[in-house]
């Protein structure tokens, strides 16, 4: 069995295309770049929630990698906004280290992006405004979890769920949890990587100097 999933394993090979990234196409401007990768991500019909990226956190000597939702783009700072509970593992970790890195990871356009970024909490009053745009069961979804918490199974969350959901029915207004919000991660660096030919991928990257200007470089595959 392990034989088999390894031939399938080495078997899996995929040679990429002709779109490079040129100097001149990826210009000066990192977050405008980004912000046209991104609608173009959106509009591919082969790529599943391009807002999905992966949060990578570095706290107690311990990385931890995991998905959040981009909700918030900020075309001036490229600051990028995800909710989550303020008490799970994540959450503690920027506490501890608010150095983050977020992964996109656009594959069927062969391309990805990698962020550098200081996060930060976004004001309680963009948390409500996010919060009352969610649909009920998610709203009452986020008072029923304790996230990143051990639960001795499931049906503790049901029965959470279902006791939020008598004091909150369906058509009332659900406060926002205390415990629940937003951050935002102001980028310092990005890379934007396009596969190509015999593996020798376009990278480039643009550092954020102390100016706010951006230094690009182009970076070995
Ligand atoms: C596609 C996808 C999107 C997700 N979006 C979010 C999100 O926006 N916020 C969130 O807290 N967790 C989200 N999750 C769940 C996280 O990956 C993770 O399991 C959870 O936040 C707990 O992480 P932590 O224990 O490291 O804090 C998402 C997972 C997937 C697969």
């Amino acid at each position: 069995m392990s034989d088999e999933i390894n031939a399938a394993i080495r078997a899996m090979r995929r040679s990429y295309g002709d779109e490079g990234l040129s100097e001149s196409a990826a210009g000066d401007d990192p977050i405008a770049l980004f912000a046209r990768w991104l609608a173009q991500a959106s509009a591919n019909p082969y790529i599943v929630e391009a807002n999905a990226m992966v949060l990578s956190t570095f706290a107690d000597n311990l990385p931890a990698s995991r998905t959040v939702l981009l909700k918030g783009f900020d075309p001036e700072s490229g600051g990028c906004t995800f909710f989550t509970n303020y008490n799970s593992a994540k959450a503690r970790a920027i506490d501890a280290n608010a150095e983050v890195s977020l992964l996109f990871p656009w594959y069927a356009m062969e391309r990805q992006v990698i962020i550098t970024a200081r996060a930060e909490k976004v004001p309680r009053g963009e948390s409500e405004e996010y919060f009352a745009s969610r649909p009920w069961s998610s709203q009452i979804g986020a008072w029923a979890s304790d996230q990143s918490m051990e639960i001795t199974g499931r049906e503790v969350l049901e029965k959470r769920w279902q006791e939020i959901s008598e004091r909150y029915p369906e058509g009332s207004v659900v406060p926002l949890p205390e415990n629940w919000g937003g951050f935002c991660a102001i980028p310092h660096s990005i890379e934007f990587w396009q596969g190509r030919y015999s593996r020798l991928h376009d990278r480039i990257r643009f550092i954020r100097s102390n100016d706010g200007t951006w230094l690009r470089q182009r970076l070995a595959p």
